[in-house]
């Protein structure tokens, strides 16, 4: 079984996607590890009542990025993981991870890459008025999404959508997407 870990910093929503599709046998894998850098994140009961590993640590706490990424990599190897799922995690990643999960790291960004990326990728495609918005999986680089594009799907923005509109569209199609790609992924397919 190809072990996985997801980084998450908030509501966890792709991570109970990810044990879902497990659940169902859709994705054949298991999540070996979720690593958080946010202590109260909701996505760490979410984890403990599925009984997944955490490693949860306060960035702070650490002299700097390559110390805390150390770390990581040390807690990756003792689990085995093979990928890192990268799931809401808002934290640009190093070179020490980069480096360790070269080509076997990659992210879910809300919007149709190499438009509006960064944060609030919701609110700048509904700001801008754009009639069709998405979801894109993409290898992590150094960039801020801007790794290689692995799979894409679109939402259409009609005139009466709120943002929240948006927001619960563009999630339905990431708890699909997501899941599907990692198995594609893993089984050799993309
Ligand atoms: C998702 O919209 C994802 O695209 C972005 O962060 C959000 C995480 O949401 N990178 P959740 O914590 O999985 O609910």
């Amino acid at each position: 079984m190809t072990k996985l870990a997801v980084f998450a910093s908030g509501t966890g929503s792709n991570y109970d996607a990810i044990i879902h599709a497990i659940q169902q046998g859709e994705l054949e894998a298991e999540v070996a590890l979720l690593v958080c850098d946010q202590p109260e994140a909701k996505v760490i009961e979410k984890a403990k009542a599925n009984g997944t590993e955490t490693f949860v640590f306060e960035p702070k706490q650490y002299p700097n990025k390559q110390a805390f990424e150390t770390e990581i990599v040390e807690q990756l190897k003792q689990r085995e993981a093979e990928w890192i799922i990268l799931a809401g995690y808002m934290r640009l990643v190093g070179a020490t991870l980069l480096n360790a999960f070269e080509g076997r790291m990659i992210n879910i960004h809300p919007s149709l890459l190499p438009s509006f990326p960064g944060l609030d990728a919701i609110g700048q495609a509904f700001e801008a008025g754009v009639k069709v918005s998405g979801v894109t999986i993409h290898y992590v680089d150094a960039g801020m999404d801007t790794g290689k594009i692995i799979a894409q799907d679109v939402v259409k923005i009609h005139k009466d959508m709120s943002k929240a509109d948006l927001q619960a569209a563009i999630q339905r199609v990431e708890h699909q997407l997501y899941p599907a790609t990692i198995q594609k992924l893993i089984t050799g397919g993309e």
